[in-house]
């Protein structure tokens, strides 16, 4: 039986414009059609999680215009209990989006209500009997720490989302079960070493995955776009590294796939699998997601996924 999965964080309405190819600085170029879809990594990564059959409460806060009715309209359609998500005077967060036709992106995001979610909208109640608590840095890092604590007290497995990146302060790093970055943001994260390239041996990988428990962050999920993914669990002597396939698909819309990717991995945390498991299983997952336009529209279900891994060899040995 699934235990519940919490997620505490951001809704945006994404303005999205297709394009040729992203605009160089200073450029200005015609697009190919113009969507505002819902968005918001944590209303993205609940919606992921809920489509594959999860039960998620989503603690966020949207305006009381129509971009915030968009949001809450496409997270209650998928399921999730948006009865924690309120709405304030401040309006809905937005993020303008770029997508070329190679699928690629570029986002900039104007927080909006998410930047108004405080650490008091984080009561303790709505994380008791939680199995997994998932986060991003969308929302004020005061408002992360304190819902990490709320699960981390709750006994759930807390998953942080290091997204968009900011340096993680030593006390919510200490209550962070799996990070889950890019390799962007791992870079970032660790400072001067320097990652190993995708296709590196498992050997490599170890080496980044005892650095991350050096500052603290023993399970790590490293996703690496069309290279695949990376799984790092310093503390698992029998398996310290497992390097993830990417799924080859046909892309058409790159965003918010790192959130179908997170919110599938909470999925299957929440039912018991492995970080392994969750992994591969999220893989499939996120690259499905960017077989369509959109995010939330985009994603889905565990039928599809269960489809799809059928067909496809999920490891890479060393
Ligand atoms: O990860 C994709 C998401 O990032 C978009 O939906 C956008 O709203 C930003 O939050």
């Amino acid at each position: 039986m699934s235990k519940r999965i919490v997620v505490a964080g951001s809704l945006n309405a994404d303005l999205t414009i297709y394009c040729e190819r992203l605009p160089a600085p200073g450029e200005t170029l015609h697009g190919r059609g113009f969507a505002v879809n819902p968005g918001g990594k944590s209303a993205n990564q609940a919606v992921a999680a809920a489509r594959l059959g999860a039960l998620v409460t989503l603690i966020g806060a949207v305006g009381e215009d129509a971009n915030g009715d968009l949001l809450v309209a496409s997270t209650a359609g998928a399921g999730v209990d948006v009865s924690h998500v309120h709405r304030i005077a401040e309006p809905t967060g937005v993020a303008v989006i770029s997508v070329e036709d190679s699928g690629e992106n570029s986002i900039i995001i104007s927080a909006g209500a998410n930047g108004t979610l405080s650490p008091a909208a984080m009561d303790p109640a709505l994380f008791a009997g939680a199995g997994v608590v998932c986060l991003c840095l969308e929302v004020p890092l005061a408002t992360v720490h304190a819902a990490a604590a709320a699960g981390h007290d709750a006994g759930a497995t807390v998953l942080l989302n290091l997204s968009p990146y900011a340096p993680v302060p030593d006390g919510l790093a200490r209550l962070t079960d799996v990070l889950l970055v890019n390799a962007h943001e791992a870079s970032a994260f660790l400072g001067g070493f320097s990652l190993p390239a995708p296709a590196a041996a498992a050997d490599a990988w170890r080496g980044a995955g005892e650095e991350f428990a050096r500052r603290g962050l023993h399970k790590v999920l490293v996703t690496l776009g069309s290279s695949g993914s990376v799984v790092l669990d310093a503390a698992n002597a029998a398996e310290p590294v497992v390097r993830i396939a990417p799924t080859r698909v046909d892309a058409v819309d790159t965003t918010g796939a790192g959130d179908a990717f997170t919110g599938a991995v909470a999925a299957r945390l929440a039912a018991g699998d492995s970080l392994a498991a969750a992994a591969r299983y999220a893989s499939v997952a996120a690259a499905l997601a960017a077989t369509k336009k959109g995010t939330q529209a985009a994603y889905p279900s565990a039928g599809q996924v269960a489809a799809k891994l059928r067909a496809v060899e999920t490891d890479i040995r060393p």
